[in-house]
């Protein structure tokens, strides 16, 4: 069974028109756009959709607002989607449809579901060195893939959730911070984290998702950009503890938060999880 990355991601929005401006504004290509709402596509392949609360073909929400209301996992195979499809069917309702796609639950009530995909990471390739070729500063970002998504849940839920990622879907465990929560990866992929599950705020809602993009600078030079459309910084740029990797996170009106990233960890099987008995700090420095 292998799970590789965060394949699409939509979200129920309030106020499409913002939701549809701030993912426009963050750098993705809007590749469909009709009254239902739109469709980004980055790089990767990866999508996000933009869709109204109201909107009847969305999973239910498991928080009232602005939110993600499913989140889609891209496998390798088709027999690795029959497996996912015979375990959870244990225990929840599966239902595939007409696509394949297979649709359930997450502990939360979060909806996540799967299909096969074929990544392809044209344009994800790290920039060569500057041979002859002086510094270009980019004049914004242009996120490449999505990395991870962030769930926060109840303290209650918060070792279920990790667990049902972990046993049922056979996530790894990369760290863990007792006072804040899990930072998982999907058996296919080799960031640091491509999922969190946050239990230190003691509330089922959805965190944030974060978006590669190629350098520090693309990641400064995104903020900036967003900062002067007027869009609110929900942190300061830094470079986190664990993880490793720059961010800077905005609030974004299509629920939680979206952050630029760069230049996190990379782990594989040798990996040793550590487990923080209190948790290390959100970044080594930030600024300003
Ligand atoms: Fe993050």
């Amino acid at each position: 069974m292998t799970i590789l990355r965060v394949e699409t991601v939509t979200h129920g929005v309030e106020d499409l028109d913002a939701g549809i401006r701030f993912y426009e504004d963050w750098g993705l290509d809007c590749v469909h756009r009709g009254a239902h709402g739109a469709d980004f596509a980055l790089l990767s392949g990866q999508t996000v959709c933009v869709r109204a609360t109201r909107d009847a073909s969305l999973p239910p929400p498991v928080e009232s607002g602005s939110t993600v209301r499913e989140a889609i996992w891209g496998v390798d195979f088709v027999p690795t989607l029959d497996a996912l499809a015979d375990e959870l069917s244990k225990d929840r309702d599966v239902r595939r449809d007409a696509d394949g796609v297979l649709h359930t639950q997450d502990p939360n009530g979060f909806a996540i579901g799967f299909r096969v995909v074929r990544p392809h990471t044209e344009g994800a390739a790290l920039p060569p060195e500057r041979l002859n070729r002086p510094f270009d500063m980019p004049a914004r970002a242009r996120p490449k893939r999505i990395g991870h998504i962030v769930y926060f849940s109840s303290r209650a839920n918060e070792r279920a959730v990790a667990e049902f990622y972990m046993q049922r879907l056979g996530f790894r465990l990369t760290d863990h911070s007792l006072d804040l929560g899990y930072f998982l990866r999907a058996d296919g992929a080799r960031d640091h984290h491509t999922l969190g599950v946050f239990g230190f705020l003691d509330r089922t809602c959805f965190g944030h998702m974060a978006f590669e993009v190629g350098s520090f600078d693309e990641v400064m030079a995104g903020g900036a950009a967003m900062q002067s459309r007027g869009w609110q910084a929900a942190t300061k740029p830094g470079r986190h503890i664990v993880g490793s990797n720059i961010f800077w996170n905005f609030k974004n009106p299509n629920g939680g938060q979206a952050e630029y990233f760069n230049d996190m960890d990379v782990m594989d099987d040798t990996w040793q999880p550590r487990v923080f008995e209190k948790h290390p700090g959100l970044a080594y420095w930030t600024l300003g």
